[in-house]
């Protein structure tokens, strides 16, 4: 189904969220309070709060730079890296090398693809997560690479269209904040900058940056209009995490926010993020999302990338000279220019980045430019093609399963025993025909390419990818190693199949169990058209479904899917795969035989039809695309808080597979749980005490005030992890937006051998258990009690119990 027009989002909108003027999701919604973002000036200066030796450091060496190296350390210019600030030779500064993309370091060679976030979310594992920064953070430095572009909270998710939600990890702000800030941590644990991104509300691909329409009048980039609360306590709170964790930059993004674009949204970037949250880093610009000089400075961009108007090499630059020029004249105050250079070089001395491994020699050609064009100096190294995959395929591979989630499984389909006559289908089983590095071809827009499994997606989130095994080939050598003269049939034209009717003629005999490989394409740029598998992949399902008894589907897609096809008596199995990297076949082979015993859950939810999520929609339409309106682009997210399984449970409505859902080979139990104060919280105030901001927020926000505990215990007959997750319904506060019915604050993922027992622990923050009160401007406990429900998916509800933290 293609995505609904403006009209009938409006028509639907009214039906599932009116009642009488006000909506569900809480009182009526006046789009005119959103046209407008509130000023926040000055620009809050970084204090070096946390990093406290190297923001000395990077003041003494502010203060010898001259106006004009000011100017060019806050601007990009063309050199090797996705992002280069230019070398300062005389201070033995090196310069900065930023590099995409949050899987892999995208352009380079000889370098790793590992599994998307998506992945890693629907693996729920922390660990994992940690480790994959940690391994992704050595090949950047490897490389030279100062800074990964990388990892992403925004787009969260709140429209299962959107192109990059893969890029990203869930639209549950908890998950995504727990893995966001695991990401971070890894990755600069050896002296990489992380950039956290993009910042905010970047929850669409169309009209994400402005257009010129047909007269010359530019179309101003989509609105997501945001209410305060909904800003907090979803799109806002991973970014949180991240400012927690030390993140050394963030990227804001294309996106206008109530209005006013994100490079240059004071109430976002001064408000929010310098002053509540007390960042210390710097904020850079989305490339080409920079629309003016000193008025973004001010606003709180930090840094300007790619440093050009249109990205082409020596073209003018909003920044650059014009920075010079607006110090010189007094628009932008030499303070905030200092200040601008002090949050740039603050991470670069405390990361120890003084004494960095030189930018590998290939990256210009991979770049497509040459250092003789250079206007500047980087730190250009003399060696090509530095291999720095080390081992790293084996986390890749581990976490390609762990981040698979089996949905179905009836009449014992998996784990595979040793299957003498195996049928293989789809055209994401086999090998990729397009070449490993997914450029910007447009034919790639919408659906991808035809023959070839999907391990990444596209755009600047994608791997050049030194090699892929296909499921097909992972599968040979698995029943190869167990019968040689075991079958595997296989037919990878999905029109084929489909057309065929019967398939005597393809398979002579009927394989024992019929392996068919779907896949969906999504992309930076394009939002996807449908929710569906792509390419024929439900009526390919229904086609060997209907001949093959036990049928067993496989999905690698950038998100969501609904699957028609999940009750179907010969459907047996499904795994969502999701997008796993370069050791795409192995993972799934390793779950389908039972090497690995699946342990992932949906990140999101699974409803039973497509229309079920027009509740949370990309803001297009033909009437839009051929406006002459500048500002006809309005996002308003009307849902508010209710995002995903939020909103379904809040209309109870039954969806196939729900939020947290995930299938084991065997089984578990929880019981025994309590809730228990970790401090004195006799006399408990509603709001945290006022403490010095640092780098978070109020450090009380992240006081453990609570732990729940449950004993899990695997109940069956094979070693397997089970993913406890803690739910809370909190009180719904008086005059304000609806409050969910339960919210995830907990999650662990434990490893258990049949017959053992393993207490879980989940510690409850202040913020974890507050509510963002709009007029007081703080995180409030609510008065009354606060539901427990703990289980193994948002609807496998194993116990509940409550407690009343104000009494
Ligand atoms: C809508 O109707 C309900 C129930 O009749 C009523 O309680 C509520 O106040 C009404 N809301 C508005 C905004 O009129
Ligand atoms: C957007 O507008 C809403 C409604 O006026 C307000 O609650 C919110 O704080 C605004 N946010 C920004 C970033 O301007
Ligand atoms: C930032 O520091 C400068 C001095 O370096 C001072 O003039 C300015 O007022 C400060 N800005 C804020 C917002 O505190
Ligand atoms: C270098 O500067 C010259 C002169 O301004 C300009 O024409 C050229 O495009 C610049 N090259 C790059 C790579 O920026
Ligand atoms: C300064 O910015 C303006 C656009 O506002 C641009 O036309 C001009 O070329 C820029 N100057 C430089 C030196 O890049
Ligand atoms: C100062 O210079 C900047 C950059 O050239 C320009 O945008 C701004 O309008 C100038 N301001 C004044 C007051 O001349
Ligand atoms: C690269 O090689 C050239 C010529 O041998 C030498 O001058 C230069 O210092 C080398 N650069 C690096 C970064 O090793
Ligand atoms: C796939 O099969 C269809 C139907 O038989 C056929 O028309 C098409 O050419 C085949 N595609 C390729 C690439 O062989
Ligand atoms: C398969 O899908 C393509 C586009 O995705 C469509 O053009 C074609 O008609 C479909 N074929 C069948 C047999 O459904
Ligand atoms: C299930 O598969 C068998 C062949 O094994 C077929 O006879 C039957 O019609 C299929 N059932 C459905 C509902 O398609
Ligand atoms: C946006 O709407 C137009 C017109 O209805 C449609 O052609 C286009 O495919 C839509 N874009 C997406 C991503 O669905
Ligand atoms: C959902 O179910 C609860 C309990 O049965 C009921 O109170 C509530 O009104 C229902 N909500 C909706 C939107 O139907």
């Amino acid at each position: 189904m293609k995505l609904r027009t403006a009209a009938v989002l409006l028509a639907t909108a009214t039906s599932v969220f009116a009642q009488n003027g006000s909506t569900i999701s809480g009182p009526p919604w006046v789009h005119e309070e959103y046209t407008t973002s509130p000023p926040v000036y000055p620009s809050p200066n970084a204090t070096g709060s946390g990093w406290d030796a190297a923001f000395q450091q990077a003041s003494s060496f502010v203060a010898q730079l001259t106006l004009r190296e000011k100017s060019e350390l806050v601007t990009g210019e063309t050199g090797p890296c996705t992002g280069n600030i230019a070398a300062i030779p005389r201070l033995g500064f090196e310069g900065l090398c930023l590099m995409d993309g949050p899987l892999a370091i995208r352009q380079a060679d000889y370098a790793s693809a590992f599994p998307a976030g998506l992945t890693v979310a629907a693996s729920w594992d922390r660990d994992l997560a940690r480790q994959r920064g940690l391994e992704m953070g050595a090949e950047f430095k490897g490389k030279g690479a100062h800074v990964i572009l990388g990892p992403v909270a925004g787009p969260l998710g709140r429209s299962g269209y959107g192109g990059r939600n893969w890029e990203g990890f869930s639209p549950d702000p908890y998950l995504t904040g727990v893995l966001f800030e695991e990401s971070i941590v890894g990755l600069q644990e050896n002296g990489l900058q992380a950039c956290a991104k993009h910042y905010i509300g970047n929850e669409q691909e169309t009209q994400r940056n402005p257009s010129t329409n047909e007269d010359g009048l530019t179309i101003e980039a989509v609105s997501s209009n945001i209410d305060d609360r909904t800003m907090h306590e979803v799109y806002l709170w991973p970014f949180q995490n991240a400012v927690k964790a030390g993140v050394a930059s963030m990227m804001c993004s294309y996106n206008r926010i109530n209005g006013s674009y994100g490079c240059q949204n004071s109430k976002t970037l001064n408000g929010l993020l310098k002053d509540e949250l007390g960042f210390q880093g710097y904020v850079m610009s989305d490339w080409g999302a920079t629309h003016s000089g000193w008025p973004a400075a001010v606003a709180g961009e930090d840094m300007d990338m790619p440093g050009t108007i249109g990205w082409s090499p020596g073209a003018p630059s909003y920044f650059g000279g014009n920075i010079t020029r607006s110090v010189n004249n007094g628009s932008l105050p030499l303070e905030r220019l200092d200040d601008m250079c002090r949050r740039i070089m603050t991470p670069y001395f405390h990361l120890q980045q003084t004494s960095y491994p030189f930018i590998d020699a290939s990256e210009p050609a991979l770049a497509g430019n040459s250092p003789s064009d250079y206007n500047y100096t980087f730190n250009l190294g003399n060696q090509s093609d530095i291999d720095v995959r080390d081992d790293h395929a084996q986390l890749i591979r581990e976490l390609g399963a762990a981040g698979t989630v089996l949905l179905k499984n009836v009449n014992n389909a998996l784990p595979l025993k040793t299957p003498k006559n195996v049928g293989v289908f789809g055209n994401d089983a086999g090998d990729i025909t397009i070449g490993l590095y997914f450029g910007s071809d447009p034919d790639l827009q919408n659906i991808g390419y035809d023959f070839g499994v999907l391990p990444v997606g596209g755009g600047s989130g994608t791997a050049r990818m030194t090699y892929v095994v296909s499921p097909l080939e992972a599968i040979k050598t698995k029943v190869a190693s167990y019968d040689n003269k075991a079958l595997v049939q296989y037919v990878l034209n999905n029109t084929l199949v489909i057309d065929s009717g019967g398939f005597e003629i393809l398979f002579p005999r009927p394989p024992e169990v019929c392996l068919v490989f779907l896949k969906t394409w999504a992309t930076e740029g394009y939002d996807r058209p449908s929710l569906l598998v792509d390419w024929n992949g439900t009526a390919l399902v229904e086609s060997v479904a209907s001949q093959c008894s036990n049928t067993v589907v496989v999905t690698h897609s950038g998100g969501l899917n609904v699957l028609p096809f999940a009750d179907h008596p010969n459907v047996t199995a499904i795994l969502a795969a999701h997008y796993s990297g370069e050791q795409v076949g192995n993972s799934i082979v390793d779950v389908l035989w039972g090497d690995i015993n699946p342990s992932g859950h949906l990140p999101y939810t699974v409803a039973k039809q497509e229309n079920d999520y027009s509740f949370a929609d990309i803001t297009n339409s033909s009437a839009l695309l051929t406006t002459t309106d500048p500002n006809a682009w309005q996002s308003d997210f009307q849902e508010r808080l209710l995002l995903d399984y939020r909103y379904f449970d809040y209309i109870n409505q039954s969806v196939q597979y729900e939020f947290g859902f995930g299938l084991s080979y065997t089984t578990f139990t929880m019981d025994s749980i309590t809730v228990q104060p970790l401090t004195d919280t006799g006399n408990l105030s509603a709001t945290p005490p006022a403490q010095a901001i640092v780098p978070g927020g109020n450090p009380a926000l992240w006081e453990n005030l609570y732990c729940i505990t449950a004993t899990i215990t695997n109940t069956g007959s094979v070693a397997g992890a089970a993913v406890p997750q803690v739910y809370l319904g909190l009180p719904q506060p008086p005059n304000q937006d609806t409050t969910p019915k339960q919210v995830l604050r907990g999650f662990e993922k434990v490893m258990l051998q049949p017959g053992e027992s393993q207490e879980a622990k989940f510690d409850l923050t202040r913020r974890d258990i507050s509510y963002w009160d709009v007029v007081t401007q703080q995180w409030t406990i609510g008065a009354g009690s606060i539901s427990v429900m703990a289980g193994f998916s948002s609807r496998d509800v194993q116990g509940t119990t409550s407690f009343s933290p104000l009494g």
